[in-house]
């Protein structure tokens, strides 16, 4: 007979049912953290973005639906992003800040049916833009592409006001350049948009996570690529510097984007700075577990939930996912 094991630390004891479990699990997941993307167009119908499965394109009517069954199971938080007519793309982009251009007419449509859900608006020249980048773009002597830094802050201020201006909660500044954060605030705060806040993509990387989103906006640069103001994949510290000025010009919250392959920045940013952290699971993610589960080789339910924890638990306070009304169905 062998002697009984004296084993007085067992922590599987808090493992031993589901209402301990329950008693001891450390983060949870709520509708309310979840910013839901969406996409819309200026046509009639709603069109199936066939790079990413299961979600649309929405007309104005369809989008102003769609908020409404998200809000249905408690998502209480949307981003628009749209896609533009080819023929009102311009290399300075003018059109994002038309006032009765998609995005306004969008926001004004949303924030009549629905006032209590934040309509929050991403701030950047790519659907816009007739090169597909986030800033004006010159060719230098050399013959190489350059990103205008100041002349596209000047343009992303008008665009930020105009959504302001059609009732945005937050505006979103997605395009990387230096010192757009103060310059939208200042330029938000003259006009008296005190109340509109700010949520910054703070560390923003050049990453291939992107392709599904740029190929349902059909937004890919036409030339080139988007190292000269996102951020390198290799560089942890660089985000921290980021951080830093985007608090200091008077960001409201700071986003980490990618979400998933970019955790350690999320917890670096949460443990460093005492304002909210979001999180983007970008179309890749997104992508990746909608076709490994298409084909049956993983749960799309459990992966999702799991990816989604795992982002928060890093450290994100929110986290935008276009599993956002799945999964707040389920919560
Ligand atoms: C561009 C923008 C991008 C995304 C959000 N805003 C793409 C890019 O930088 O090329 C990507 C979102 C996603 O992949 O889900 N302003």
């Amino acid at each position: 007979m062998s002697e009984k094991l004296t084993l007085p630390i067992r922590p599987r004891r808090n493992r031993k049912s589901p209402a301990v479990r329950g008693l001891v699990r450390e983060t949870t997941l709520r509708p309310e953290d979840l910013i839901y993307p969406l996409f819309l167009h200026d046509e009639e119908q709603n069109d199936a973005i066939e790079s990413m499965p299961g979600l649309y394109r929405w007309s104005l009517a369809g989008l102003v639906e769609e908020v409404g069954r998200a809000r249905e199971v408690g998502v209480r938080a949307v981003v628009l992003f749209p896609k533009i007519e080819e023929e009102l793309k311009s290399s300075h982009g003018e059109e994002c800040y038309n006032a009765d251009g998609l995005v306004p007419r969008a926001i004004r449509a949303i924030k009549k049916q629905y006032p209590d859900v934040a309509v929050i608006t991403d701030v950047a020249l790519d659907p816009y833009n007739s090169d597909g980048h986030d800033g004006i773009i010159v060719e230098d002597d050399a013959g190489e592409l350059k990103i205008l830094n100041d002349e596209t802050v000047e343009i992303l201020c008008r665009q930020a006001l105009c959504h302001a201006d059609a009732g945005a909660d937050v505006v979103s500044p997605s395009d990387m350049m230096d010192g757009r954060i103060g310059a939208i605030r200042a330029a938000l705060d003259a006009a008296g948009h005190e109340e509109v806040s700010l949520l910054s993509y703070t560390a923003k990387y050049a990453s291939a996570y992107y392709g599904p989103f740029r190929g349902a906006l059909d937004s890919a640069p036409k030339a080139g690529d988007k190292k000269t103001y996102q951020m390198d994949p290799a560089n942890r510290r660089e985000a921290l510097r980021e951080a830093e000025l985007d608090v200091a010009e008077g960001a409201d919250m700071l986003m980490v984007k990618p979400a998933g392959p970019y955790l350690d920045i999320v917890r670096d940013l949460a443990d460093s700075f005492a304002i909210p952290i979001a999180a983007y699971q970008v179309s890749g993610e997104y992508l990746m577990i909608k076709s490994a589960a298409a084909d049956g080789w993983i749960d799309e339910e459990k992966v999702s939930m799991e990816s989604l924890l795992g982002i928060k638990r890093a450290g994100a306070d929110m986290i935008l996912t276009y599993f956002a009304k799945d999964i707040a169905a389920r919560l």
